[in-house]
């Protein structure tokens, strides 16, 4: 059984995610930190996908040699800060499928509300990766995660970049099946459900939007 919650201590993940932390990191330097992590984070996230044999011919011999089993796997981005996610995974799996779930934050409850869900088909047969960069109050989490299965997924996984404790346990509480990979758990909250000390808004700093 997979741990609920694995932090990848890895010293470059840990030194990227430190680059992007900073404020005065401009956004193209932002971004192709989070492509760059968004693969050493895959690497960890992948690594129990079911593998079966192929005979192959190297120039040397015939082998029973590794590849993937099953289904491509399923990619499933939490608009709109997943995608920055998304870019950097897909270059390391071309041939993962991909769905988008909308939801935004309702700023005074700060509860999801849903404006676009697509998602492949045969969730049920795939590994679903959902990313998202922030996991924060995990309302938004838990409730894709809710619709995913609604979908007919049974094997989730969730990616982020930074975690709060209290998404974390919010996740637990609501999925305990979902194990969580993230670069850093952080420690707290603010009154606006903003990470601390966090990176500010991953949307923003991704896509230049302030
Ligand atoms: N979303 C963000 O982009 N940043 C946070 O700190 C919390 C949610």
């Amino acid at each position: 059984m997979q741990e609920h919650l694995t932090v990848v201590k890895h010293p470059l993940v840990q030194h990227k995610l430190t680059l992007m932390r900073e404020k005065g990191t401009p956004t193209a330097v932002f971004r192709q930190l989070l492509r760059e992590i968004s693969q050493l984070l895959a690497y960890e996230v992948t690594h129990n996908l079911p593998l079966t044999t192929r005979e192959i011919e190297t120039p040397m011999q015939e082998m029973e040699a590794p590849v993937l089993a099953g289904r491509k796997l399923a990619l499933i981005s939490i608009l709109r800060a997943g995608n920055g996610l998304l870019d950097g995974m897909l270059e390391l799996i071309p041939s993962a499928r991909v769905g988008f779930v909308g939801l935004y934050r309702d700023e005074e409850t700060l509860k999801p509300v849903q404006y676009y869900f697509k998602v492949p088909d045969q969730l049920g047969k795939r590994m679903v990766i959902v990313v998202d960069p922030m996991l924060a109050t995990g309302n938004s989490s838990a409730a894709a995660v809710d619709l995913l299965k609604g979908a007919g997924a049974t094997d989730i996984r969730f990616l982020c970049l930074l975690a709060a404790p209290e998404g974390v346990a919010r996740m637990k509480e609501a999925h305990p099946d979902v194990p969580i990979v993230t670069a850093s758990l952080d420690e707290r909250l603010n009154d606006i459900g903003y990470i601390l000390p966090g990176l500010g808004d991953a949307g923003d700093r991704m896509f230049g939007t302030k």
